[in-house]
C-alpha cells in the first residue's frame, strides 16, 4: 500500500488558522525569535514536540468520565497501576504529573555532589535534574550515533566498553545506570533488546540498578520487532515486557507513549527507594495514589497504554516519519538516518554550513520553517546543550532540528505541506542568517532565551 493508512477515523476536529508570511515575520520579532514564545494559535503545523500533544481516542475520553477523584485509594489509580504493571512489571508504581517530576524525585534521592549517572544520552530534563543535585550526567552512546549518515539499526545503543570502563574506574560514584528508549536527544534512535540486556548485566555485575527512561517504549519495541534478529515474529507487548524485565526501575512521561496529555511515573522494585520516593512525592506532587494527577488523567493513561502497543498504529506511526524522511532526502536536505520513531531530525549544521555552531544553525533553520510555512520545529543542538554548568558555551555534538510528530494528529496531506515548505527553504538557504542570544536563564535556556539575528 503506497498511501499511509491512518488507522483511525476523525470524530472531533480543530480548525487551523492560516497566517501569512508577513504576519509571521512580525510574530517572530515579537517573540525574540524563540519559537517557544509563539502562541500556538499562530502555528499552522506544530511539530515542536510529540509530548502531551496526542489526540486521545473515544475510549480514552470515555475513561475520563470514569475518573474517580478520591484523595486516597482511587480505583482510577489501581486501573492505572495494573495497566503499567501489565507491560512493565515493577513492584512500586508512583504517579507523577510528568516525566521530569519522576526524574526530580529519583535524583533528589540518589544524586548529589560527586555522583555520576551514565546513560546512552540523557534527555535535557534528565540532565538538568541530575546536574541540579550537583551530580554529573554522562552520555555513553555508541560512536555511530554521532554520524548522521550511519544507518546502524540501533543507534541509541549504549557503548558497552565505555560503560564497563566507567564502572571499573568510578563505581563508587555511580548510584544507578540509565538508558533512554528511544534515544530522543540522539535522534529518536532505538536501543536493541540485546543492548538493554548487556547494559543490565554490566550494571548488575557492579551492583548497580538499571533504570529505563521509557518515554517511547512502544516505538522502541516496534523497531526491535522490525530490525533485531529473531524478534520479527514476536508480539510488541512481549518485547516491551522483556525490555523492562531487564531493569530495576523506570521513569516515564505518559505524554509520549501513553497517548496522554499529561502524566508520568516512577517505578522501582527497591522497597527503601520506593518509600523515600513516596515521601518526596507527598511533599512535591501529592498523595501516592494520585501523585499530581487527577483520577481522570490516570484513566486516560491506563487506556492509552493498551492502545499504544497496537501494531497497526505503530506501523502507521513509523511509516509517516519515513515518508517525510524520504521526501526531504530527495530534496537534498540532510537528515539523521535512519529516521527516528517520533520525529525526523534535520542536520542543520550540514544544511547551513555558512552558519557557525555558535550562531546556532538549528535555530536559523527552525525560524525559517516558521517564517516560510508557519511550521514550528525544535532546535536540538547548541542552543539546547551548548551552555555548560560553569556558564561558558561550547558547540553541541550536532545541530539538529527536530520535526516531532504528535501522535494521531496530522495526516498525509499535512506531511506533504511540510515537504512543500522545505522546498521553499531549500531555495532560500543561502540567505538564512545565524542568531546571537541576548538574554538567557542559567538552566534549560532554550525555553526562554531571547535571540537577535546576526547582521
Ligand atoms: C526521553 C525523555 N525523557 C524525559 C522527558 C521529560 O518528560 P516530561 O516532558 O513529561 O517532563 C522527555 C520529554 O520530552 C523525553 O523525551
Amino acid at each position: 500500500m503506497k498511501t499511509i493508512f491512518e488507522p483511525f477515523r476523525i470524530k472531533v476536529v480543530e480548525p487551523i488558522r492560516l497566517t501569512t508570511r508577513e504576519e509571521r515575520v512580525d510574530l517572530l520579532r515579537r517573540a525574540h525569535w524563540n519559537l517557544f514564545a509563539i502562541h500556538a494559535d499562530d502555528v499552522i503545523i506544530d511539530l515542536l514536540t510529540d509530548s502531551g500533544t496526542s489526540a486521545m481516542s473515544a475510549e480514552q475520553w470515555a475513561a475520563v468520565m470514569r475518573g474517580d477523584e478520591s484523595y486516597a485509594g482511587s480505583p482510577s489509580y489501581y486501573r492505572f497501576e495494573s495497566a503499567v504493571r501489565e507491560l512493565m512489571p515493577f513492584k512500586h508504581v508512583i504517579p507523577t504529573h510528568q516525566g521530569r517530576a519522576a526524574e526530580a524525585i529519583l535524583f533528589s534521592i540518589v544524586g548529589g555532589p560527586g555522583r555520576m549517572v551514565p546513560s546512552n544520552t540523557h534527555f535535557d530534563t534528565t540532565r538538568g535534574n541530575i546536574e541540579a543535585t550537583g551530580a554529573q550526567a554522562v552520555d555513553l552512546v555508541i560512536a555511530e550515533a554521532h554520524d548522521p549518515a550511519s544507518t546502524h539499526p540501533f543507534k541509541g545503543n549504549m557503548d558497552i566498553a565505555r560503560l564497563e570502563a566507567l564502572l571499573e574506574a568510578s563505581a563508587e560514584r555511580v548510584p544507578l545506570v540509565m538508558i533512554t528508549i528511544t534515544n530522543n536527544a540522539g535522534g529518536g534512535q532505538p536501543v536493541s533488546l540485546e543492548n538493554v540486556r548487556a547494559v543490565a548485566d554490566i550494571a548488575h555485575r557492579h551492583g548497580k540498578p538499571l533504570f529505563i527512561d521509557g518515554c517511547r517504549f512502544a516505538e522502541n519495541a516496534w523497531f526491535v520487532k522490525c530490525r533485531e534478529p529473531g524478534q520479527a515474529s514476536r508480539a510488541v507487548t512481549e518485547i516491551v515486557r522483556d525490555l523492562f524485565a531487564a531493569a530495576d526501575g523506570m521513569t516515564m512521561s505518559a505524554k509520549k507513549d501513553a497517548f496522554a496529555n499529561i502524566g508520568g511515573w516512577l517505578a522501582v522494585n527497591d522497597d527503601a527507594l520506593a518509600a523515600a520516593a513516596r515521601n518526596r512525592l507527598i511533599l512535591t506532587e501529592g498523595f501516592p495514589t494520585y501523585g499530581g494527577l487527577a483520577g481522570r488523567d490516570l484513566e486516560a493513561i491506563a487506556v492509552g497504554l493498551h492502545e499504544i502497543v497496537d501494531e497497526q498504529y505503530l506501523r502507521y506511526r513509523v511509516r509517516t516519519n519515513e515518508y517525510i524522511g524520504e521526501k526531504l532526502t530527495a530534496l537534498g536536505v540532510p537528515i539523521v538516518l535512519p529516521v527516528g520513531g517520533h520525529a525526523v531530525f534535520v542536520d542543520a549544521r550540514r544544511f547551513l554550513p555558512h552558519i557557525p555552531p555558535l550562531q546556532y544553525p538549528g535555530q536559523a533553520l527552525a525560524v525559517a520553517l516558521y517564517e516560510y510555512g508557519g511550521i514550528r520545529a525544535c532546535e536540538i543542538g547548541t542552543v539546547m546543550f551548548g551552555l555548560r554548568p560553569d556558564g561558558t558555551e561550547a558547540p553541541a555534538d550536532a545541530d539538529l532540528v527536530r520535526l516531532a510528530m504528535p501522535r494521531r494528529v496530522y495526516t498525509q496531506s499535512h506531511a506533504d505541506y511540510l515537504v512543500e515548505v522545505f522546498e521553499e527553504v531549500v531555495k532560500r538557504r543561502g540567505e538564512l542568517r545565524g542568531f546571537r542570544i541576548v538574554w538567557q536563564p542559567p538552566q534549560l535556556r532554550h525555553f526562554t532565551a531571547r535571540f537577535e539575528p546576526v547582521a
